[in-house]
């Protein structure tokens, strides 16, 4: 028999250093659109995930509540959303470990986020940094979460995280886990690094001006656009005309994704122009897209007790939902309940 499970969304940001418009854009705008949607909706900062790399105490404290005041700059309601900090919630950890030994370490290995982070010293890595994923499946699976809204990055870690429930479910003979579906939309799934077009935007790149930062200003946004690297040919009318270009490409792509277009709309007005004049027009689109949610984001800063008490108020509901099915899953697994 199937299973039938209620529609809830889950997704997550690690709290590892400042939000990028790769973080706005691939994950964070995309989900105040779930709210009213039927699905619940419960979105997490993630500090367990953060440091699985070294983090320092009071810049985590700061990053933490700055990644929720940009949920909720992004439209993220916490009366009708559930919003805390993974740490709160010990179901997080705990499932965490069952499913370390449901997970086999070959899949571990696998994970192309793991063989970047790690590097060649991989030896050296925290142990926690390759069973990272085993504690993003329980994020999700402790909610029973159908839906989980993320760049294409995360596309792997997902995978991953269907696999473990399947191998549960097969192993324990029930269908105790959703199979849970990946949201991955839209065109800035990826969006690339404004100095190589080979690369992910990312708060960890050593170079400020290979990204866009939600806290930059309307200045910095202009100038790290018009020196963004591009070539020197001028735009094709349809996207197509780009298929070697891949940092045209990207800038197109991050334009469409601004203006809720598709780039095969957007080409037309710039067919035959070069960047001197697409890249102002980016810049003007990216400031009156970002600046408000820079202002809001700034505005919950300055009261970080009542980011805290959210996210608090978020936990205690987190905890409602999560506590039972945790529950549940030690008494499948042969756990006696003794008190
Ligand atoms: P992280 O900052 O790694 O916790 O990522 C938070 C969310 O942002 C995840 O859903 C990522 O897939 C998404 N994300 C991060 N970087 C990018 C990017 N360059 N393009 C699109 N989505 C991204
Ligand atoms: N691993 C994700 C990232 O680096 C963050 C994350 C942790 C997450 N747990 C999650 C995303 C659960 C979605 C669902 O971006």
């Amino acid at each position: 028999m199937q299973t039938t499970f209620q529609p809830r969304i889950f997704s997550g940001i690690q709290p590892s250093g400042g939000l990028t418009l790769g973080n706005y854009l691939g994950a964070l705008r995309r989900f105040a659109g779930f709210q009213g949607s039927g699905a619940e909706t419960i979105y997490c900062v993630v500090d367990l995930h953060a440091i699985t790399v070294w983090q320092d105490p009071e810049k985590l404290r700061h990053n933490t509540r700055e990644v929720a005041a940009a949920f909720m700059a992004a439209g993220v309601d916490p009366a009708i959303s559930v919003l805390f900090n993974q740490s709160q919630v010990s179901q997080h950890a705990e499932l965490a470990w069952l499913f370390n030994t449901v997970a086999r370490v070959g899949w571990m290995y696998r994970m192309t986020q793991f063989k970047d982070k790690a590097g060649k010293n991989s030896e050296n890595s925290s142990l926690g940094l390759l069973a990272y994923p085993s504690l993003m499946a329980a994020d999700i699976l402790a909610y029973h979460a159908t839906a989980v809204p993320v760049g294409d990055d995360q596309k792997q870690h997902l995978e991953l995280t269907r696999d473990i429930a399947a191998k549960f479910n097969h192993d324990y003979g029930q269908e105790f886990f959703p199979i849970t579906e990946p949201l991955i939309e839209g065109s800035a799934t990826r969006v690339m690094s404004l100095r190589d077009g080979s690369k992910k935007m990312s708060k960890s790149d050593p170079s400020d001006a290979s990204r866009i930062n939600l806290t930059d200003d309307a200045d910095t946004i202009a100038q790290k656009i018009r020196k963004a690297r591009t070539d020197a040919d001028p735009l094709p009318g349809t996207f197509d005309g780009l298929a070697d270009r891949p940092e045209a490409r990207n800038l197109v792509n991050i334009y469409a994704a601004l203006s809720g277009e598709t780039p095969d709309q957007i080409l037309p007005r710039f067919e035959g122009q070069g960047f001197g004049a697409f890249k102002p027009a980016l810049a003007e689109l990216a400031v009156s897209v970002l600046a408000p949610i820079t202002t809001r984001m700034s505005d919950f800063m300055g009261d970080p007790a009542e980011i805290d008490r959210i996210l608090g108020k978020g936990a205690d509901r987190a905890t409602e939902i999560a506590q039972p099915i945790v529950e549940k899953t030690k008494e499948i697994m042969g756990m006696i309940r003794s008190r």
